[in-house]
């Protein structure tokens, strides 16, 4: 059972740790400002930005909550009615199995249910069908393509904005 906790200082071994290159880099946090090589000083300067309305998480298995599997982030608007998913990630050797869908999944009942939001979106590039596939199993739909938002080996990247509602994720089918 995967279980979010606040992201801590430790953790940043793991987190540059599952980041293996540029591509990887660009596919993890878009154009967001982290610069290859990823470094445990990039990566606690952006997770010491978490506040109320800006919540970075570690990911880990109940059974075994000293082992970070995941990571992922969520900045709500000023109002409270929308949620921003971003920067998932899950370790390397703990993908094809699972992780990534729990850890979404627990993100939108943090949204949803405890943080009362209408609507979780994110951005995903058009070519990591795994992660598009993986946001479609959980209820975001497709609301359009940004064209060439961001660059890596020299190639354009193209992005899939997603969104879901609460009622969308209220009305799910039961898994
Ligand atoms: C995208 C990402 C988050 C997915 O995480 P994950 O833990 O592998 O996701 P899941 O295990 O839930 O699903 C992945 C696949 O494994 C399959 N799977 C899940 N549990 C399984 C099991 N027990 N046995 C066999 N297959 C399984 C899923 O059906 C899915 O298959 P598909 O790709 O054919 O649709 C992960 O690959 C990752 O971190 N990628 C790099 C960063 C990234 O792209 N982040 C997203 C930015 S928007």
């Amino acid at each position: 059972m995967i279980e979010l906790r606040d992201f801590v200082v430790s953790d940043a071994v793991s987190l540059v740790s599952w980041v293996d290159g540029p591509a990887e880099l660009v596919m993890w946090s878009g154009a967001t400002g982290f610069t290859w090589p990823l470094d445990e000083r990039q990566v606690l300067r952006y997770a010491a930005g978490a506040h109320d309305r800006m919540r970075v998480w570690t990911a880990v298995d109940r059974d075994d909550p000293g082992k970070p599997l995941a990571h992922a982030s969520m900045m709500l608007d000023a109002p409270g009615w929308t949620a921003r998913l971003g920067r998932v990630l899950v370790a390397p050797g703990a993908r094809g199995c699972g992780v990534g869908e729990a850890l979404v999944g627990a993100v939108q009942r943090v949204a949803f249910d405890e943080m009362g939001v209408h609507r979780v979106s994110l951005g995903v590039f058009t070519h990591n069908a795994t992660a598009v596939r993986l946001y479609e199993r959980l209820g975001f739909v497709r609301e359009g393509t940004l064209r060439e938002v961001a660059t890596a080996n020299g190639v354009w990247w193209s992005s899939f904005e997603m969104s879901i509602l609460a009622d969308e994720w209220r009305s799910r089918p039961a898994s």
